[in-house]
């Protein structure tokens, strides 16, 4: 076993290049390398266990051991089709699927445009609004507003809408025009501690970032509806229907981001449902498959589908493998495989055990905030409960890299430390995942944050105010 380990690490340091990670790192510590997976459980080339707190990158809901039922049903398209395009063609399981995601969807979500990712989804969007209003008579509505920090993808025009200055600024300009927003959240906005007032100053600010960039000019809105970067953030009550209703008086079209909070994350089939509104498009991506296959789509309102489908726009756009009939047999079984096994239901009946868990944190001295919903956490850490004071630069790096990396990792816990905002702990696990598990999880955060609390004495101090 260390055999293949050590062959498999000096081929990873001298061929492999890591997404979003640090290469010096990589070559010279080499990294972990994740072999097979069970359950909500994922085993390393050593054979050491972690626990798949994540759901790999939010993507494997169903968890790991359904490989083979998934492999019979893309072995028997693969044997039929292996492939043909959604291009001036079509072929029965993407017929089949957009379908059945119009019957998962709500409303008059009806349409289904298959790529294969949530960039590709979110790019997808854009332009099928900018036509859409250029049907219309308003070639000048190109802009999008976007969330701070929030994460859309790093393709060039999802990066445009993607709020994290550090992923955005060296590429920058854009050719997708983009303003960002205030995000929901509640621990760092000026009225976080009241939620009615919270949400009238972030529509308020919306309001006022569409009369500043004057109304016409404005194509769509795009927002998670739990924001994943800075962990996990739940709007206040009434927040999405003031977006419906800023954008429906402004003509503006209003897209949930769910490239996360699809396929049951929020314990629905999509976010919208479980916080109560209607966009006029949704893009999707990750979880449709549980991960066994890389695809990704838009949902598309009939309203916003009209223009195309009455012949006055062709949609100028399309992706070779958006719809794989090998993908779309995949997302259909794991469809089935949600449905069978009340995915949902278990997400539903998790979210108070989670959220009773994870507030029980809060007697550890760094923990701040704890927030979520379904099976989608953070926790925020500060130095002090009391002020809030974050951690920053190295000692926000001390204590996710040196630190907490070390602690939950080594304890078995895949999870994600994230210091682009605030620094936090996330967790996302499988929607498979049962009670023991949690609880599992929940015992290595408490172990993991405890040692880190002590350590606090070691820790960078802030830089001296000048
Ligand atoms: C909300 C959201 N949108 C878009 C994306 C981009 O998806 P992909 O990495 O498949 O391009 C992500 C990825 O994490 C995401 O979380």
């Amino acid at each position: 076993m260390r055999g293949m380990d050590d062959r498999l690490q000096s081929l990873a340091k001298q061929h492999l290049m890591l997404h979003f990670t640090d290469m010096a790192t990589l070559v010279g510590e080499g990294t972990t390398i994740i072999d097979r997976g069970e359950g909500s459980y994922v085993f390393d080339t050593d054979g050491r266990r972690y626990i798949d707190g994540l759901s790999g990158l939010y993507c494997v809901n169903l968890g790991h051991s359904h490989g083979e039922e998934i492999a019979g049903a893309a072995s028997e398209q693969m044997a039929r089709l292996s492939f043909s395009s959604n291009w001036t063609v079509a072929h029965p399981p993407a017929i089949e699927l957009a379908s059945k995601l119009a019957d998962l969807a709500p409303g008059s979500l009806e349409r289904v445009f298959f790529t294969s990712g949530g960039a590709e989804s979110v790019e997808s969007a854009w332009k099928m609004a900018v036509q859409y209003h250029r049907a219309n008579g308003e070639p000048e509505r190109r802009t999008v507003i976007a969330r701070q920090d929030a994460y859309h993808g790093v393709t060039m025009g999802a990066l445009a809408m993607t709020g994290l200055e550090e992923c955005r600024a060296p590429f920058e300009p854009f050719g997708v025009p983009a303003v960002h927003v205030a995000n929901t959240n509640p621990y760092r906005h000026p009225e976080g501690a009241d939620e009615a007032r919270m949400r009238d100053a972030l529509l308020a600010e919306v309001e006022a970032t569409i009369e500043h960039e004057g109304p016409g000019t404005i194509a769509m809105m795009i927002a998670e509806p739990v924001q994943n970067a800075g962990g996990c953030l739940v709007p206040p009550a009434g927040y999405w229907q003031g977006l419906r209703e800023l954008c429906d008086r402004h003509g503006i079209l209003l897209v949930s981001d769910e490239v996360i909070c699809a396929f049951g994350r929020l314990g629905t089939w999509f976010g919208a449902q479980r916080l109560g509104y209607e966009p006029d498009m949704i893009t999707f991506a990750k979880g449709l498959t549980g991960a066994h296959f890389p695809m990704g789509g838009l949902l598309i309102s009939e309203r916003v589908a009209a223009p195309f489908i009455e012949g006055r726009e062709i949609y100028l756009h399309g992706i070779t493998f958006g719809g794989h009939p090998v993908g779309s047999a995949v997302a259909l079984a794991s469809i089935e495989i949600f449905e069978r096994e009340n995915v949902l239901d278990n997400v539903m009946a998790n979210e108070p055990l989670l959220d009773d868990l994870l507030n029980g944190l809060r007697d550890i001295p760094i923990v701040g905030d704890v927030r979520g919903t379904g099976h989608f956490w953070a926790i925020e850490l500060v130095r002090d409960q009391e002020t809030r004071e974050t951690f920053e630069g190295p000692a926000a790096e001390w204590l996710l890299k040196d630190v907490l990396s070390a602690e939950l990792w080594g304890r078995g816990l895949v999870c994600r430390l994230d210091d682009r905002t605030e620094p936090i702990v996330q967790i996302a696990p499988p929607l498979v995942a049962d009670r023991g598990t949690i609880e599992e999880i929940v015992q290595i955060l408490r172990e993991g944050l405890t040692v880190a609390a002590e350590r606090m004495s070691e820790r960078p101090e802030p830089a001296p105010a000048s």
